[in-house]
């Protein structure tokens, strides 16, 4: 059939023998097609690796000569999918030992990371980011008739230094029948955000015991997630699963181009669907409800950490080498698209420089 042609000269590129589909640009390379229809090639480096074979089975793609071919192999319609560019709709085939290099890859590093039963018990100095406190407050009298939030901070002050405590308006709106319907009994979450102490959420009765937070490894080949006890500082579970960036290419300055190109939103999308299908199959697997998981502390290098926000990358990769933020401040980790508790934190660990990635936990 003749090329379909859409508005802004786009083509269909279609993945055999899934038959997975992409639109793209007229020129977009096949990797990036390969991307944006989810089908994930091995790469290491444009042009370099010679790993990201296609056969172009159907239709007009514009490849640059290269060694990694062989004569036959062009002439059987072989290309390299990051040095193929689409002139028309296409239709590639995965050929078997690109299907075997993924699949391959896949098996060595989940067994690694994967600790079905993760050893509790192990300890470390607790001085959890966020936590639960149970509080009785005594109810107001004509001598003691402070408001409620005031009422609040200073029975939280009672059992925690918290010089500077604050609270959102959705909180604050919600407090006084709280209170009241609670017999004055109450859970608040409360969580360290700089010098600043903030009451998350306030909940009816005794809640303390069910404090979760999830701990994440961002890396560029692996996501690696342990969800923890925020009361015992125990490891409950760990999940791991390769990073779906991936289809970007191997190498970070290849993700920092794709985003430079078509906008961080995508980069971001991937990893952040990541850590939720990680954080999800955990939390079903232990009975935890979500909305008991309040912290999400992320580790990964700074360009990770970009995607991650959605910070623009691109002076990462070019002299000299500036990051947009090395030290991002705790965010709403509903903002960025992380499904825990919708009042939950993330925390993402500071860096070192444009190249060197996350250090030492926020605010120690
Ligand atoms: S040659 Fe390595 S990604 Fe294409």
């Amino acid at each position: 059939m003749e090329a379909q042609l859409r508005g802004n000269r786009e083509y269909r590129v279609t993945f055999l023998p899934e038959g997975k589909e992409a639109w793209v640009v007229a020129g977009a390379t096949l990797l990036s097609a390969a991307a944006a229809a989810g089908v994930e090639l091995p790469s290491g480096g444009d042009g370099i690796c010679g790993r990201c074979r296609l056969i172009v089975r159907r239709g007009k793609v514009e490849a640059a000569p290269t060694l990694h071919l062989s004569r036959e192999e062009v002439k059987a319609g072989y290309v390299l999918a990051c040095q193929a560019r689409v002139q028309g709709d296409v239709e590639v085939e995965v050929p078997p030992e690109s299907r075997e290099a993924v699949a391959a890859a896949v098996d060595l590093d989940a067994r690694e990371f994967l600790a079905p039963e993760a050893e509790a018990g192990e300890k470390f100095p607790r001085a959890p980011l966020v936590e639960k406190l149970f509080l009785s407050l005594p109810p107001p009298t004509l001598e003691d008739n402070l408001g409620d939030q005031e009422r609040l901070f200073r029975e939280v002050r009672r059992h925690r230094p918290a010089p500077i405590l604050q609270a959102g308006l959705k909180v604050l709106q919600a407090i006084p029948a709280l209170l009241r319907e609670s017999d004055w009994r109450v859970t608040a979450t409360l969580a360290q955000r700089g010098g600043t102490v903030e009451l998350l959420q306030v909940e009816p009765g005794d809640r303390s015991g069910t404090a979760y937070g999830v701990a994440v490894d961002v890396g560029t080949s692996t996501v690696v997630a342990h969800l923890l006890d925020l009361n015992s500082g125990n490891t409950l579970d760990a999940e791991a699963k390769y990073n779906s960036q991936r289809a970007y290419g191997e190498e970070v300055t290849r993700r920092i181009i794709a985003a430079e190109r078509e906008g961080p939103a995508r980069l971001q999308a991937l990893v952040v669907e990541d850590i939720n299908d990680l954080v999800s199959l955990m939390v079903e697997r232990r009975g935890i409800r979500l909305s008991d998981v309040v912290a999400v502390l992320c580790a990964g290098n700074t360009a990770m950490v970009h995607f991650l926000l959605r910070l623009p990358p691109g002076a990462l990769r070019r002299h000299p080498y500036v990051a947009a933020a090395l030290a991002p401040p705790p965010v709403r980790a509903a903002e960025v698209g992380i499904r825990i508790n919708p009042r939950g934190l993330l925390y993402a660990l500071p860096g070192i420089g444009g190249w060197v990635g996350g250090t030492s936990p926020p605010g120690s």
